[in-house]
């Protein structure tokens, strides 16, 4: 098994088979830092002081020439040929809560969500907790590479993980989800990751802003806000945004958790409505956050996910409002 060794703090870790350096650094309770873990983001990017790697994907958005020219790999695609030594800037932050896991699980069931969002509940063979709105790589067998997924539901125990996952045309995991996967089959998954989890010592009222494929990590959030002692006091408002009227979901979510109505509300709103019947908010859900709640934007705790054309206008929208940086989570979908 490769060893990989840090000069500073002078660290070392082992790399077990088929195992990226990124995640054996996370399994081994290291802060090395990334966020979308497949090859997009550019964040778990290290140099290579001594020795070699294999790179996954070696098309990967996150790498480019200028990177490959001084020796820097991206941490979730690298695999070590042989011991390593590298230099990267470990923090804090990153350290998992639940270090991540390898294992399989059981597909239990699949649920009809909306026309193109579908919920499939895995069950591990390794029992493994989460956070609310963390997420983990499936490897859908016939699919090159993982692709990532956040969890819907929320544990203590991991012994069963959810994820909503919305279709998209052409896409070479969804289109397998959808047409051929079923319930029995097996599927390899690692996690959890992910730094836009729940926090529970934040004292103020939570927003949570999703679009289509990001309705999972924000039930996960609205799931775990109700069940949390910390966070009684606070209120939670979840936007929905579609664009037509059958893309709206995430009430029947909410409904049943203690205090709907009262401390969780929900807003649905549809970008494109075309000769639909509809008499709720209309435009994009930038619009809708900031027509409720103007000002106090900057005072809550905000949480979003969804396809990165919304994440982008979401991040413009709360820089012009002012919310403090530490207040922000998310993890970007690529
Ligand atoms: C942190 C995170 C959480 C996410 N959570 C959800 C969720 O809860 N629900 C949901 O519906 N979607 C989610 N996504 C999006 C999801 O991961 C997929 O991008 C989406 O389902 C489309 O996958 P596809 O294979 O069908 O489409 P494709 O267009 O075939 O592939 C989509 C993405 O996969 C990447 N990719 C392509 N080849 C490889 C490879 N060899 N190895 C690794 N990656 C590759 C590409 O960068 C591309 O962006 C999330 C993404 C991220 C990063
Ligand atoms: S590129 Fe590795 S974590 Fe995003």
């Amino acid at each position: 098994m490769p060893t990989i060794k840090l000069a500073k703090p002078e660290i070392s870790f082992e790399c077990p088979e088929g195992d990226t350096v990124l995640r054996a650094a996370l399994r081994a309770g290291l802060g090395f830092p990334y966020e979308c873990n497949v090859g997009s983001c550019g964040n778990c990017l290290f140099e290579i002081a001594d020795g070699t790697v294999e790179h996954d994907r070696k098309d990967a958005p996150g790498w480019n020439e200028r990177h490959k020219a001084r020796n820097r790999f991206l941490g979730c695609q690298a695999h070590p040929k042989g011991d390593l030594s590298i230099k990267v800037n470990l923090r804090e932050h990153y350290v998992a809560k639940h270090k991540p896991v390898r294992t399989t699980a059981r597909l239990e069931s699949i649920e009809d969500v909306t026309h193109d969002i579908r919920e499939f509940r895995l069950k591990p063979a390794k029992a493994t907790a989460f956070l609310p709105g963390q997420y983990a790589l499936l490897y859908v067998p016939g699919v090159t590479g993982a692709r990532a997924y956040s969890m819907s539901n929320i544990t203590s125990d991991g012994a069963a993980w959810d994820f909503q996952i919305k279709k998209v045309p052409g896409g070479a995991c969804t289109e397998k989800l959808f047409a051929s996967v079923k319930v029995g089959d097996e599927i390899a998954i690692d996690g959890p990751f992910g730094m836009a989890y729940l926090r529970e010592d934040a004292p103020r009222d939570i927003l949570c802003l999703a679009g289509g494929s990001g309705l999972s990590p924000m039930v996960s959030i609205a799931r775990g806000f109700a069940a949390s002692a910390g966070l009684a006091g606070q209120k939670l408002h979840f936007v929905y945004g579609g664009r037509q009227v059958r893309d709206i979901a995430g009430e029947e979510f909410l409904k049943p958790l203690a205090g709907y109505g009262d401390r969780i509300h929900y807003y649905p709103v549809i970008s494109m409505p075309e000769g639909e019947s509809w008499n709720g908010r209309t435009g994009f859900i930038t619009d809708a956050a900031l027509s409720i709640f103007g000002d106090k934007l900057k005072d809550m705790e905000i949480y979003f996910a969804g396809p990165p054309a919304m994440a982008t206008a979401v991040v413009q929208m709360m820089h012009a409002a002012k919310v403090p940086q530490p207040q922000i989570h998310y993890d970007q979908f690529y």
